[in-house]
């Protein structure tokens, strides 16, 4: 077991009780090693938790690789936003807010900023629908979202 995951054993064992097999588990596993790998997923803790959950490296490449939060090889930048585009959010101008937030970090959705703190990334639906359009910044939610509300949060964040 790596050093990574000898850390976090006692959560995988925790997890790995909820569900009736392992491969059920792959979500939880995989978002456990990703935050105990500074945001990203790297093959090797593909391939131990792979052997963990008694599952092909290719199963848990594909599901990871499937679902946006999980970060393959590249690590994240300190905030990571991501904002929806789904259909609510869309709507009241989602493509707006993308646009605006990569002229002002200076990058294109999925990259990450030069010093490494801000990545930008879309998503599907996260909940919010009603105050459409919003992002989630890391843990948090940011919503009705407006030019000045992202110039103020990005201060905040330490853009400018
Ligand atoms: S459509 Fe954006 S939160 Fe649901």
């Amino acid at each position: 077991m790596s050093e990574i995951f000898s850390k976090v054993k006692n959560e995988i064992a925790a997890v790995l009780d909820k569900y009736p097999n392992g491969r059920s588990a792959v979500m939880d596993v995989l978002r456990i090693a990703q935050e105990a790998n500074g945001g990203h997923l790297t093959k090797e803790a593909l391939g131990e938790i792979a052997a963990l959950l008694d599952m092909r490296p290719v199963e848990v490449n594909a599901a990871a690789a499937f679902y946006t939060m999980y970060r393959i090889q590249k690590p994240a930048g300190r905030h990571h936003i991501w904002v929806c585009r789904n259909i609510s959010c869309s709507l009241l101008g989602a493509e707006h807010i993308i646009a605006y937030l990569e002229r002002a970090l200076r990058i294109k959705t999925g990259e990450t900023t030069a010093d490494d703190k801000f990545t930008l990334s879309t998503a599907e639906c996260l909940g919010s629908c009603g105050t459409a359009p919003m992002m989630q910044i890391d843990d948090d939610y940011y919503e009705n979202l407006t030019e000045s509300k992202i110039d103020e949060i990005l201060a905040e964040k330490g853009l400018k």
